[in-house]
């Protein structure tokens, strides 16, 4: 990554700003960059630019637009080794699945550039002979866009995939532990030539202020949020001043139901992706294992061991599944979680509490297993944002489906059951905006990922990705 990128970048220029802040690599804390700390005076500049470029953005066809997000997927991919390496860095994750993440990341810009041309309005029959009633979608206008530090760039590109491609143009302010990956998307934007002012990146350790700027400017017409349902909130508050556009990609507690019908290794395999992708730092990750009684030694004969090979350590050595979690709060959480569920019963099948280390790799957190997991354990309410597997048992199909639904949050829920019936039963029964049967892995740029109930508002992906960012305009038409 060059110099250049760790400044704001603001109407196609690199912003040193008035004061930085430091990205460390959350294995051994080593210092990666000193990075633009975004004032008001830098948030604003970001808002203008992104003010003015809106008016020529939104006139290009939406084909050019889309070219440009084409370009920028291929430059991505081009370069999806050095962004992983950066991303291993910056986040920990192994280097495979940072790798991964710029696939997926890069999907996004490819989708929305197709979808750039299908911003499709309706003529509507009219019941006057004399009128013609016509809708269009225009653009919202200027968005703010704050993404968290789990996916660096695939949080963002399903943002800015989307803005862009409605005409809209955006002021991204990335997670205070990873804003390089952003900066390193703002550089090959700028590369492809998407015009200055589309794309601004506004880095801050104070998240909070800049969130506030952000949201106070009546120039900003929609923010979309990813990150905690408690954070999410604050800014929905914040945003119903302006009456602005919102999306909310918030908090999850996925339940992952293996039904007594399940294929046994099917089911052991999904639980290894959905709980330990990124370390099971991700809104996604399977919270609360819900097993039905006459399966479940099976299952955990088969997951005993699968767990047991996932190598953890440096994101970046070869071989590694699983790297540090991000941030001492985050190992500290885990913590807090397994000690509760095992003082309050649960028994450990696999690994130990952590322990509070020191030193490159104190953040290095092995898998847990855990059994006789009940709703008075804090792990059944919270998301534990770390790789441990949580086990309840079910008597049968309606408690598994009971146990699903006993939670506020409404993401995304796995099913494993070879029951067609069952399987429909529970799509229907779930209380989700997403549901995985017999898969560990929903997340792809052509589906809708959203969630209901606490866990958010809005789709992303697909081609309902798209509506976030337009707004209808009806025009009756007066022919005779
Ligand atoms: C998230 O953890 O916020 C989303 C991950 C995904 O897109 O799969």
């Amino acid at each position: 990554m060059s110099e250049l990128a760790r400044d704001a970048y603001i109407d196609g220029r690199w912003e040193p700003g008035s004061r930085r802040f430091v990205v460390r690599d959350p294995y051994d804390d080593a210092l990666i960059a000193e990075v633009t700390d975004s004032d008001d005076a830098v948030v604003d500049a970001a808002i203008d630019a992104a003010a003015r470029a809106f008016r020529t953005w939104r006139t290009r066809p939406g084909a050019e637009r889309g070219k440009l997000l084409g370009q920028l997927a291929t430059c991505m991919l081009a370069d999806e080794r050095r962004l992983g390496e950066l991303c291993v860095r910056e986040n920990g994750k192994a280097l495979k699945e940072a790798i991964a993440e710029v696939r997926y990341a890069a999907s996004f810009f490819t989708w929305f550039a197709g979808e750039a041309e299908r911003a499709y309005g309706e003529v509507i029959p009219a019941s006057n002979p004399g009128q013609r009633l016509v809708v269009t979608r225009e653009p919202v206008g200027p968005c703010a866009l704050i993404t968290p530090w789990n996916f660096p760039y695939a949080m963002l590109t399903r943002k800015i995939g989307a803005a862009l491609a409605a005409g809209c143009t955006v002021v991204a302010k990335p997670a205070e532990l990873t804003p390089l990956g952003a900066l390193a998307i703002a550089e090959l934007a700028h590369a492809v030539g998407i015009p200055p002012g589309v794309i601004n990146v506004v880095p801050s350790a104070h998240a909070k202020q800049v969130g506030a700027r952000l949201l106070a400017s009546p120039a900003i017409r929609k923010l979309s949020f990813t990150g905690s349902t408690a954070v999410g909130r604050q800014l929905l508050e914040a945003a119903a001043h302006d009456i602005k556009r919102v999306s909310l990609e918030l908090g999850g507690n996925a339940p992952f139901v293996v039904l007594g019908d399940a294929d046994v290794s099917a089911a052991v395999a999904g639980a290894v992706v959905a709980k330990f992708r990124n370390g099971g730092q991700s809104c996604v990750a399977a919270n609360r294992f819900i097993v039905e009684a006459s399966v479940q030694d099976a299952f955990i004969a088969g997951l005993l061991p699968a767990v047991a090979r996932l190598v953890l350590g440096r994101g970046s050595d070869p071989g590694v599944d699983l790297g540090p979690l991000v941030d001492d709060a985050s190992v500290a959480k885990v913590k807090r979680l397994v000690d509760d569920a095992i003082a309050k019963g649960a028994r450990v099948l696999h690994g130990t509490s952590p322990t509070r280390a020191s030193g490159p790799g104190a953040r290095l957190v092995a898998p847990v297993v855990l059994a006789d997991i009940t709703p008075a354990m804090a792990l059944w309410r919270e998301e534990i944002f770390g790789p441990v597997i949580a086990i309840r048992t079910a008597a049968d199909e309606a408690d598994a489906l009971a146990q699903a639904n006993d939670t506020e949050y409404g993401l995304v829920a796995y099913v494993f059951t070879r029951d067609g019936a069952r399987q429909t039963r529970f799509i229907e029964g779930l209380e989700t905006g997403m549901v995985g049967v017999n898969d560990g892995l929903v997340s792809t740029a052509q589906a809708p990922f959203g969630g209901i109930k606490h866990s958010g508002l809005g789709r992303e992906g697909s081609r309902h990705g798209l509506d976030d960012y337009t707004q209808l305009k009806y025009a009756a038409i007066r022919v005779s």
